[in-house]
Protein backbone atom coordinates (compact mmCIF):
# COMPACT_ATOMS: atom_id res chain seq x y z
CA UNK A 1 0.00 0.00 0.00
CA UNK A 2 2.90 2.20 -0.37
CA UNK A 3 3.89 4.97 -3.22
CA UNK A 4 4.05 2.11 -5.87
CA UNK A 5 1.31 -0.14 -5.13
CA UNK A 6 -1.58 2.47 -3.89
CA UNK A 7 -1.75 4.29 -7.62
CA UNK A 8 -0.83 1.60 -9.69
CA UNK A 9 -4.02 -0.22 -8.19
CA UNK A 10 -6.13 2.70 -7.87
CA UNK A 11 -5.30 3.09 -11.95
CA UNK A 12 -5.56 -0.78 -12.57
CA UNK A 13 -9.27 -1.10 -10.77
CA UNK A 14 -10.59 2.21 -12.30
CA UNK A 15 -9.48 0.81 -16.16
CA UNK A 16 -10.60 -2.38 -15.67
CA UNK A 17 -14.38 -2.55 -13.45
CA UNK A 18 -14.10 -6.69 -14.46
CA UNK A 19 -11.35 -6.81 -12.23
CA UNK A 20 -11.42 -7.10 -7.97
CA UNK A 21 -8.29 -5.71 -6.80
CA UNK A 22 -7.16 -6.14 -3.51
CA UNK A 23 -4.18 -3.89 -1.74
CA UNK A 24 -2.57 -5.58 1.24
CA UNK A 25 -0.33 -4.78 3.50
CA UNK A 26 1.04 -5.05 7.24
CA UNK A 27 0.99 -1.77 8.08
CA UNK A 28 -2.41 -0.79 9.66
CA UNK A 29 -1.87 2.77 10.05
CA UNK A 30 -1.47 3.01 6.44
CA UNK A 31 -4.65 0.91 4.90
CA UNK A 32 -6.74 2.68 7.67
CA UNK A 33 -5.59 5.88 5.44
CA UNK A 34 -6.13 4.32 2.37
CA UNK A 35 -9.62 3.35 3.91
CA UNK A 36 -10.30 6.54 5.99
CA UNK A 37 -13.63 8.44 4.32
CA UNK A 38 -12.16 12.11 4.19
CA UNK A 39 -10.02 11.27 0.91
CA UNK A 40 -7.81 14.06 2.10
CA UNK A 41 -6.35 11.87 4.51
CA UNK A 42 -4.97 9.31 1.84
CA UNK A 43 -1.27 8.38 2.67
CA UNK A 44 0.19 9.71 -0.26
CA UNK A 45 -0.81 13.03 -2.11
CA UNK A 46 -0.54 12.36 -6.04
CA UNK A 47 -2.39 15.13 -8.12
CA UNK A 48 -6.21 12.79 -9.18
CA UNK A 49 -5.52 10.11 -7.10
CA UNK A 50 -8.19 11.00 -4.86
CA UNK A 51 -10.93 11.29 -7.33
CA UNK A 52 -9.98 7.79 -8.17
CA UNK A 53 -9.93 6.34 -5.25
CA UNK A 54 -13.67 7.87 -4.58
CA UNK A 55 -14.73 6.31 -7.52
CA UNK A 56 -13.32 2.68 -7.23
CA UNK A 57 -13.51 2.14 -3.77
CA UNK A 58 -15.57 0.08 -2.35
CA UNK A 59 -16.32 -1.31 -6.06
CA UNK A 60 -13.56 -3.01 -7.34
CA UNK A 61 -10.58 -1.85 -4.94
CA UNK A 62 -10.45 -2.63 -1.19
CA UNK A 63 -7.58 -1.86 1.00
CA UNK A 64 -6.98 -4.68 3.98
CA UNK A 65 -4.57 -5.81 5.83
CA UNK A 66 -5.78 -9.44 5.43
CA UNK A 67 -3.16 -10.24 3.74
CA UNK A 68 -3.50 -14.38 3.73
CA UNK A 69 -7.00 -14.67 2.82
CA UNK A 70 -6.52 -12.16 -0.55
CA UNK A 71 -3.33 -14.00 -1.41
CA UNK A 72 -5.31 -17.03 -1.48
CA UNK A 73 -8.06 -15.87 -3.59
CA UNK A 74 -5.93 -14.04 -6.12
CA UNK A 75 -5.11 -15.16 -9.46
CA UNK A 76 -2.63 -13.01 -10.02
CA UNK A 77 -0.27 -11.22 -7.05
CA UNK A 78 1.87 -8.09 -7.41
CA UNK A 79 5.08 -7.68 -5.07
CA UNK A 80 5.55 -3.88 -4.79
CA UNK A 81 7.77 -3.73 -1.14
CA UNK A 82 10.37 -1.59 -0.93
CA UNK A 83 13.68 -2.61 -1.54
CA UNK A 84 15.79 -0.26 0.72
CA UNK A 85 19.57 0.19 0.84
CA UNK A 86 20.92 -2.13 3.22
CA UNK A 87 22.36 -0.40 6.01
CA UNK A 88 24.68 -3.54 7.34
CA UNK A 89 26.24 -6.79 6.51
CA UNK A 90 27.06 -7.82 3.30
CA UNK A 91 26.95 -5.11 0.38
CA UNK A 92 26.37 -3.00 3.45
CA UNK A 93 25.59 1.00 1.50
CA UNK A 94 25.24 -0.33 -2.02
CA UNK A 95 23.41 -3.73 -2.40
CA UNK A 96 19.70 -3.49 -1.87
CA UNK A 97 17.87 -5.16 0.99
CA UNK A 98 15.76 -7.89 -0.07
CA UNK A 99 14.14 -9.00 3.05
CA UNK A 100 10.56 -7.96 2.38
CA UNK A 101 10.52 -9.24 -1.03
CA UNK A 102 11.62 -12.71 0.45
CA UNK A 103 9.02 -12.54 3.31
CA UNK A 104 6.66 -11.66 0.69
CA UNK A 105 7.69 -14.77 -2.09
CA UNK A 106 6.96 -16.64 1.52
CA UNK A 107 4.41 -15.46 2.30
CA UNK A 108 2.42 -15.53 -0.92
CA UNK A 109 4.08 -19.62 -1.63
CA UNK A 110 2.09 -20.16 1.85
CA UNK A 111 -1.05 -18.82 1.04
CA UNK A 112 -1.65 -18.74 -2.60
CA UNK A 113 -4.09 -21.69 -4.26
CA UNK A 114 -4.44 -22.85 -7.18
CA UNK A 115 -2.44 -21.65 -10.40
CA UNK A 116 -0.88 -17.85 -9.18
CA UNK A 117 0.75 -15.57 -11.31
CA UNK A 118 3.62 -13.65 -8.88
CA UNK A 119 4.51 -10.18 -10.68
CA UNK A 120 7.75 -8.64 -9.85
CA UNK A 121 6.64 -4.29 -9.23
CA UNK A 122 9.14 -3.28 -6.72
CA UNK A 123 12.91 -2.37 -8.31
CA UNK A 124 15.21 -4.93 -7.66
CA UNK A 125 18.78 -6.08 -8.45
CA UNK A 126 18.79 -8.42 -11.54
CA UNK A 127 18.46 -12.08 -10.57
CA UNK A 128 15.90 -11.35 -7.73
CA UNK A 129 13.05 -13.49 -9.76
CA UNK A 130 15.44 -16.71 -9.26
CA UNK A 131 15.13 -16.02 -5.42
CA UNK A 132 11.28 -15.58 -5.46
CA UNK A 133 11.04 -18.57 -8.05
CA UNK A 134 13.21 -21.09 -5.56
CA UNK A 135 11.37 -20.15 -2.95
CA UNK A 136 8.03 -20.69 -4.64
CA UNK A 137 9.18 -23.44 -6.48
CA UNK A 138 9.97 -25.52 -3.46
CA UNK A 139 6.58 -24.97 -2.36
CA UNK A 140 5.17 -26.30 -5.75
CA UNK A 141 7.18 -29.61 -4.82
CA UNK A 142 6.06 -30.01 -1.30
CA UNK A 143 2.53 -29.49 -2.66
CA UNK A 144 1.43 -33.09 -2.49
CA UNK A 145 -2.09 -32.65 -4.20
CA UNK A 146 -0.50 -30.23 -6.88
CA UNK A 147 -3.06 -27.36 -6.32
CA UNK A 148 0.00 -25.15 -6.23
CA UNK A 149 1.87 -24.13 -8.75
CA UNK A 150 3.68 -20.47 -10.07
CA UNK A 151 4.51 -18.11 -12.70
CA UNK A 152 6.72 -15.65 -12.47
CA UNK A 153 6.45 -11.98 -13.98
CA UNK A 154 8.93 -9.30 -13.90
CA UNK A 155 6.47 -5.90 -14.96
CA UNK A 156 8.70 -3.05 -13.33
CA UNK A 157 6.83 0.38 -12.67
CA UNK A 158 8.15 3.87 -14.13
CA UNK A 159 6.13 6.11 -12.66
CA UNK A 160 7.17 9.04 -11.59
CA UNK A 161 6.14 10.92 -8.18
CA UNK A 162 4.37 13.89 -8.59
CA UNK A 163 2.93 12.60 -12.18
CA UNK A 164 2.07 9.42 -11.24
CA UNK A 165 -1.28 9.12 -12.30
CA UNK A 166 -1.02 10.78 -16.09
CA UNK A 167 2.23 8.30 -16.05
CA UNK A 168 0.44 5.20 -15.36
CA UNK A 169 -2.37 6.26 -17.55
CA UNK A 170 -0.49 7.41 -20.62
CA UNK A 171 2.72 5.00 -20.16
CA UNK A 172 5.43 5.58 -22.51
CA UNK A 173 5.55 1.70 -22.23
CA UNK A 174 5.25 -1.32 -20.26
CA UNK A 175 7.52 -3.65 -19.62
CA UNK A 176 6.81 -7.42 -19.09
CA UNK A 177 9.71 -9.84 -18.34
CA UNK A 178 9.00 -13.48 -18.19
CA UNK A 179 9.60 -16.88 -18.93
CA UNK A 180 6.12 -18.55 -19.47
CA UNK A 181 4.16 -16.67 -22.38
CA UNK A 182 0.64 -17.54 -21.57
CA UNK A 183 1.30 -15.60 -17.89
CA UNK A 184 2.74 -12.64 -19.89
CA UNK A 185 -0.58 -12.22 -22.24
CA UNK A 186 -2.72 -12.69 -19.26
CA UNK A 187 -0.57 -9.23 -17.72
CA UNK A 188 -0.49 -8.05 -21.38
CA UNK A 189 -4.41 -8.41 -21.69
CA UNK A 190 -4.62 -6.23 -18.47
CA UNK A 191 -2.78 -3.21 -19.82
CA UNK A 192 -4.10 -3.74 -23.37
CA UNK A 193 -7.26 -1.99 -22.17
CA UNK A 194 -6.07 1.13 -22.00
CA UNK A 195 -2.63 1.08 -23.51
CA UNK A 196 -1.66 0.41 -27.38
CA UNK A 197 -0.52 -2.87 -27.56
CA UNK A 198 2.56 -1.96 -29.38
CA UNK A 199 3.54 -0.03 -26.49
CA UNK A 200 3.88 -3.10 -24.56
CA UNK A 201 7.54 -4.78 -24.77
CA UNK A 202 7.94 -8.30 -24.08
CA UNK A 203 11.28 -9.49 -22.81
CA UNK A 204 13.10 -12.01 -21.18
CA UNK A 205 12.99 -11.79 -16.93
CA UNK A 206 16.34 -10.20 -16.18
CA UNK A 207 16.18 -7.64 -19.14
CA UNK A 208 13.26 -6.56 -17.45
CA UNK A 209 14.40 -6.40 -14.06
CA UNK A 210 17.78 -5.07 -15.43
CA UNK A 211 16.07 -2.58 -17.66
CA UNK A 212 14.20 -0.92 -14.81
CA UNK A 213 17.33 -0.21 -13.00
CA UNK A 214 19.42 0.82 -16.06
CA UNK A 215 16.28 3.58 -16.51
CA UNK A 216 16.82 4.80 -13.44
CA UNK A 217 20.45 5.24 -13.89
CA UNK A 218 20.41 6.78 -17.07
CA UNK A 219 17.93 9.22 -16.01
CA UNK A 220 20.13 10.41 -13.14
CA UNK A 221 23.11 10.28 -15.38
CA UNK A 222 21.43 13.46 -17.43
CA UNK A 223 20.64 15.24 -14.31
CA UNK A 224 24.27 14.58 -12.41
CA UNK A 225 26.03 15.88 -16.26
CA UNK A 226 23.81 18.73 -16.57
CA UNK A 227 24.61 19.77 -12.95
CA UNK A 228 28.11 19.19 -13.85
CA UNK A 229 28.23 21.81 -16.63
CA UNK A 230 26.42 24.09 -14.23
CA UNK A 231 29.20 24.95 -12.34
CA UNK A 232 31.36 25.09 -15.46
CA UNK A 233 28.61 27.65 -16.75
CA UNK A 234 28.92 29.82 -13.22
CA UNK A 235 32.82 30.46 -14.38
CA UNK A 236 32.73 30.87 -17.77
CA UNK A 237 29.40 33.19 -17.92
CA UNK A 238 27.49 30.60 -20.09
CA UNK A 239 23.97 30.04 -18.87
CA UNK A 240 23.22 26.98 -18.00
CA UNK A 241 19.71 26.95 -19.29
CA UNK A 242 20.45 27.95 -22.67
CA UNK A 243 22.79 25.33 -22.92
CA UNK A 244 20.51 23.42 -22.13
CA UNK A 245 17.82 24.32 -24.29
CA UNK A 246 20.23 23.96 -27.19
CA UNK A 247 21.80 20.78 -26.84
CA UNK A 248 18.21 19.32 -26.06
CA UNK A 249 16.88 20.83 -29.52
CA UNK A 250 19.45 17.81 -31.40
CA UNK A 251 16.31 15.09 -31.45
CA UNK A 252 19.43 12.61 -30.66
CA UNK A 253 19.49 14.11 -26.91
CA UNK A 254 16.28 15.52 -26.61
CA UNK A 255 15.01 18.32 -23.88
CA UNK A 256 13.79 16.18 -21.08
CA UNK A 257 15.66 16.07 -17.61
CA UNK A 258 18.51 18.82 -18.55
CA UNK A 259 17.54 21.31 -15.45
CA UNK A 260 20.35 21.68 -13.39
CA UNK A 261 19.24 21.91 -9.92
CA UNK A 262 20.69 21.39 -6.28
CA UNK A 263 21.14 17.44 -7.17
CA UNK A 264 18.37 14.78 -7.56
CA UNK A 265 16.86 13.59 -4.65
CA UNK A 266 13.69 10.71 -4.14
CA UNK A 267 13.64 7.02 -2.87
CA UNK A 268 14.93 5.96 -6.28
CA UNK A 269 18.26 7.21 -8.44
CA UNK A 270 20.76 7.15 -5.49
CA UNK A 271 19.68 3.53 -4.20
CA UNK A 272 19.39 2.04 -8.03
CA UNK A 273 22.38 3.41 -8.65
CA UNK A 274 24.50 2.29 -5.57
CA UNK A 275 22.68 -1.23 -6.32
CA UNK A 276 24.04 -0.60 -9.64
CA UNK A 277 27.94 -0.21 -8.71
CA UNK A 278 27.09 -3.17 -6.03
CA UNK A 279 26.08 -5.43 -9.56
CA UNK A 280 29.01 -4.07 -11.51
CA UNK A 281 31.37 -5.34 -8.70
CA UNK A 282 30.07 -8.57 -7.74
CA UNK A 283 30.13 -9.54 -11.70
CA UNK A 284 34.20 -8.24 -11.63
CA UNK A 285 33.25 -5.03 -13.23
CA UNK A 286 34.64 -2.43 -11.78
CA UNK A 287 35.42 -0.07 -14.56
CA UNK A 288 31.40 0.37 -14.75
CA UNK A 289 31.06 0.20 -11.55
CA UNK A 290 33.25 3.27 -10.97
CA UNK A 291 31.38 5.07 -14.04
CA UNK A 292 28.21 5.06 -12.85
CA UNK A 293 29.67 5.66 -8.88
CA UNK A 294 30.56 9.15 -10.43
CA UNK A 295 26.70 10.31 -10.99
CA UNK A 296 26.91 9.87 -7.25
CA UNK A 297 29.99 11.54 -6.56
CA UNK A 298 28.49 14.67 -8.61
CA UNK A 299 25.28 14.94 -7.14
CA UNK A 300 26.73 15.08 -3.65
CA UNK A 301 29.37 17.68 -5.13
CA UNK A 302 26.52 20.08 -6.38
CA UNK A 303 24.79 20.20 -2.56
CA UNK A 304 28.03 21.28 -1.12
CA UNK A 305 29.11 22.95 -3.38
CA UNK A 306 25.89 25.20 -3.01
CA UNK A 307 26.11 25.56 0.41
CA UNK A 308 29.53 26.55 0.45
CA UNK A 309 28.38 29.35 -2.02
CA UNK A 310 25.80 30.61 0.37
CA UNK A 311 28.87 30.56 3.35
CA UNK A 312 31.20 32.60 0.97
CA UNK A 313 28.14 34.81 -0.46
CA UNK A 314 27.17 35.51 3.06
CA UNK A 315 30.65 36.57 4.40
CA UNK A 316 32.00 33.19 5.91
CA UNK A 317 30.06 33.30 8.86
CA UNK A 318 26.26 31.83 9.06
CA UNK A 319 26.42 32.01 12.80
CA UNK A 320 23.21 33.86 14.08
CA UNK A 321 22.02 34.79 10.68
CA UNK A 322 18.49 34.08 9.40
CA UNK A 323 17.79 31.73 6.41
CA UNK A 324 14.52 31.00 4.86
CA UNK A 325 14.46 27.61 2.90
CA UNK A 326 11.61 27.84 -0.27
CA UNK A 327 11.18 23.29 -0.83
CA UNK A 328 11.73 21.07 1.45
CA UNK A 329 10.12 17.85 -0.98
CA UNK A 330 12.74 16.33 -3.19
CA UNK A 331 10.54 18.18 -5.95
CA UNK A 332 7.76 19.64 -6.61
CA UNK A 333 4.00 18.37 -6.09
CA UNK A 334 4.87 15.87 -3.42
CA UNK A 335 5.07 15.50 -0.53
CA UNK A 336 8.11 13.05 -0.44
CA UNK A 337 11.34 14.11 1.05
CA UNK A 338 13.25 11.02 1.16
CA UNK A 339 17.03 12.05 -0.03
CA UNK A 340 15.39 15.55 -0.84
CA UNK A 341 18.56 18.05 -1.33
CA UNK A 342 16.74 20.27 0.94
CA UNK A 343 17.50 17.72 3.54
CA UNK A 344 21.28 17.66 2.52
CA UNK A 345 21.75 21.29 2.24
CA UNK A 346 19.97 22.37 5.45
CA UNK A 347 22.36 20.06 7.10
CA UNK A 348 25.54 22.06 6.38
CA UNK A 349 23.83 25.47 6.79
CA UNK A 350 22.69 24.46 9.99
CA UNK A 351 26.71 23.35 10.47
CA UNK A 352 27.61 26.79 10.42
CA UNK A 353 25.16 27.94 12.46
CA UNK A 354 22.66 29.09 10.90
CA UNK A 355 18.66 29.62 12.16
CA UNK A 356 16.32 28.53 9.25
CA UNK A 357 12.92 29.22 8.57
CA UNK A 358 11.62 26.16 6.49
CA UNK A 359 8.87 26.17 4.01
CA UNK A 360 7.25 24.12 1.86
CA UNK A 361 3.61 24.16 0.40
CA UNK A 362 3.07 19.76 1.27
CA UNK A 363 5.75 18.81 3.69
CA UNK A 364 5.00 19.41 7.60
CA UNK A 365 6.92 20.51 10.27
CA UNK A 366 7.08 16.57 11.99
CA UNK A 367 8.73 15.60 8.69
CA UNK A 368 11.08 18.04 8.70
CA UNK A 369 11.98 17.23 12.15
CA UNK A 370 12.78 13.36 11.51
CA UNK A 371 14.62 14.48 8.57
CA UNK A 372 16.80 16.53 9.90
CA UNK A 373 17.35 14.75 13.32
CA UNK A 374 17.94 11.38 11.37
CA UNK A 375 21.57 9.96 11.92
CA UNK A 376 22.07 7.69 8.95
CA UNK A 377 23.02 10.09 6.34
CA UNK A 378 24.94 12.94 8.77
CA UNK A 379 28.08 13.32 8.28
CA UNK A 380 29.34 16.32 10.91
CA UNK A 381 32.15 18.54 9.67
CA UNK A 382 32.35 20.67 12.34
CA UNK A 383 34.21 19.39 15.50
CA UNK A 384 32.19 22.15 17.71
CA UNK A 385 29.08 20.67 18.21
CA UNK A 386 27.99 23.51 19.92
CA UNK A 387 28.07 26.14 16.91
CA UNK A 388 25.10 24.34 15.94
CA UNK A 389 22.55 26.38 14.49
CA UNK A 390 18.43 26.07 14.95
CA UNK A 391 15.54 25.87 12.62
CA UNK A 392 11.66 26.18 13.14
CA UNK A 393 8.73 25.56 10.26
CA UNK A 394 6.56 28.24 8.64
CA UNK A 395 3.85 28.61 6.54
CA UNK A 396 3.34 32.21 7.12
CA UNK A 397 6.34 33.80 4.01
CA UNK A 398 5.70 37.45 5.14
CA UNK A 399 6.50 36.12 8.54
CA UNK A 400 9.66 34.15 7.46
CA UNK A 401 11.42 36.94 5.86
CA UNK A 402 11.46 39.51 8.96
CA UNK A 403 14.89 40.50 8.98
CA UNK A 404 16.22 37.19 7.32
CA UNK A 405 19.30 37.81 5.77
CA UNK A 406 19.07 35.43 2.46
CA UNK A 407 16.26 32.56 1.22
CA UNK A 408 17.41 29.33 -0.45
CA UNK A 409 14.83 27.88 -3.45
CA UNK A 410 15.42 24.52 -3.05
CA UNK A 411 12.08 22.94 -4.69
CA UNK A 412 10.60 24.25 -7.96
CA UNK A 413 7.08 24.64 -6.79
CA UNK A 414 4.95 26.97 -8.95
CA UNK A 415 3.93 28.82 -5.72
CA UNK A 416 7.68 30.01 -5.45
CA UNK A 417 6.82 31.48 -9.07
CA UNK A 418 3.93 33.90 -7.80
CA UNK A 419 6.33 35.03 -5.27
CA UNK A 420 5.79 39.24 -4.44
CA UNK A 421 9.73 39.53 -3.92
CA UNK A 422 9.22 43.30 -3.54
CA UNK A 423 7.17 42.96 -0.74
CA UNK A 424 9.66 40.20 1.21
CA UNK A 425 12.79 42.44 0.13
CA UNK A 426 11.61 44.67 2.28
CA UNK A 427 11.13 43.12 6.11
CA UNK A 428 15.10 41.34 4.82
CA UNK A 429 18.10 42.15 7.04
CA UNK A 430 20.39 44.11 4.23
CA UNK A 431 22.55 43.73 2.40
CA UNK A 432 20.10 40.69 1.36
CA UNK A 433 20.52 37.83 -0.75
CA UNK A 434 18.50 35.18 -2.85
CA UNK A 435 19.80 31.71 -3.97
CA UNK A 436 18.02 30.26 -6.72
CA UNK A 437 18.78 26.79 -7.18
CA UNK A 438 15.91 26.01 -9.18
CA UNK A 439 15.50 28.37 -12.13
CA UNK A 440 12.29 30.04 -10.61
CA UNK A 441 12.65 34.20 -10.35
CA UNK A 442 13.19 35.59 -13.21
CA UNK A 443 16.60 37.80 -13.37
CA UNK A 444 14.81 41.54 -14.61
CA UNK A 445 12.13 41.24 -11.66
CA UNK A 446 14.55 40.97 -9.40
CA UNK A 447 17.20 43.84 -10.65
CA UNK A 448 14.93 46.90 -9.91
CA UNK A 449 14.46 45.49 -6.72
CA UNK A 450 18.01 45.69 -5.14
CA UNK A 451 18.35 42.05 -3.60
CA UNK A 452 21.41 40.07 -4.30
CA UNK A 453 20.38 37.18 -6.66
CA UNK A 454 22.77 34.39 -7.18
CA UNK A 455 21.38 31.76 -9.67
CA UNK A 456 22.30 27.85 -10.11
CA UNK A 457 24.51 27.94 -13.33
CA UNK A 458 24.95 31.27 -14.59
CA UNK A 459 26.85 34.30 -13.31
CA UNK A 460 24.54 36.33 -11.70
C1 LIG B 1 12.06 8.48 -10.92
C2 LIG B 1 11.89 8.17 -12.42
O1 LIG B 1 11.70 9.38 -13.14
C3 LIG B 1 10.69 7.25 -12.66
O2 LIG B 1 10.61 6.88 -14.04
C4 LIG B 1 10.86 5.98 -11.80
O3 LIG B 1 9.75 5.11 -11.96
C5 LIG B 1 10.99 6.38 -10.35
O4 LIG B 1 12.14 7.25 -10.18
C6 LIG B 1 11.16 5.15 -9.51
O5 LIG B 1 12.01 4.33 -9.81
O6 LIG B 1 10.37 4.98 -8.59
P1 LIG B 1 10.96 10.20 -9.20
O7 LIG B 1 12.05 9.79 -8.27
O8 LIG B 1 9.57 10.23 -8.69
O9 LIG B 1 10.94 9.24 -10.49
O10 LIG B 1 11.27 11.66 -9.68
P2 LIG B 1 11.90 12.38 -10.98
O11 LIG B 1 10.88 13.23 -11.60
O12 LIG B 1 12.57 11.42 -11.85
O13 LIG B 1 12.97 13.34 -10.29
C7 LIG B 1 14.10 12.83 -9.58
C8 LIG B 1 14.98 13.98 -9.11
O14 LIG B 1 15.68 14.55 -10.21
C9 LIG B 1 14.23 15.14 -8.45
O15 LIG B 1 14.93 15.55 -7.31
C10 LIG B 1 14.22 16.22 -9.51
O16 LIG B 1 14.14 17.52 -8.98
C11 LIG B 1 15.56 15.96 -10.19
N1 LIG B 1 15.59 16.46 -11.60
C12 LIG B 1 14.81 15.90 -12.55
C13 LIG B 1 16.44 17.51 -11.91
O17 LIG B 1 17.17 18.04 -11.05
N2 LIG B 1 16.47 17.96 -13.20
C14 LIG B 1 15.70 17.42 -14.19
O18 LIG B 1 15.79 17.88 -15.35
C15 LIG B 1 14.84 16.37 -13.84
Amino acid sequence: AGYVGGPTMAVLADKCPFLNIYVVDLNQEKIKQWNSKDTSELPIFEPGLEQIIKRVRGKNLFFSINVDKYISIADMVFLSVNTPTKTKGVGSGQASDLRWIEACARQVAKSAKGHTIVVEKSTIPVKTAETIKIILKSTEDSDDSNLKSFSILSNPEFLAEGTAINDLENPDRILIGGEDEESMNHLSKIYEQWVAPTKIIKTNLWSSELSKLIANAFLAQRVSSINSISALCEKTGADVNQVSSAIGADSRIGSKFLMAGPGFGGSCFKKDILNLVYLCNYFGLPEVANYWKNVITINDWQQKRLSEIIVEKLFGNLTDKKIVILGFSFKAKTNDTRESPSIYISRYLLEEGAHLIINDPKVNQKQVDNDLKDDQFFVPTLNNKNSFGTWEFSNNLEAAFEKADAAVILTDWPEYKKINWKILFKKMRKPAWLFDTRSIVEEKVIKDIGINLWKLGSNC
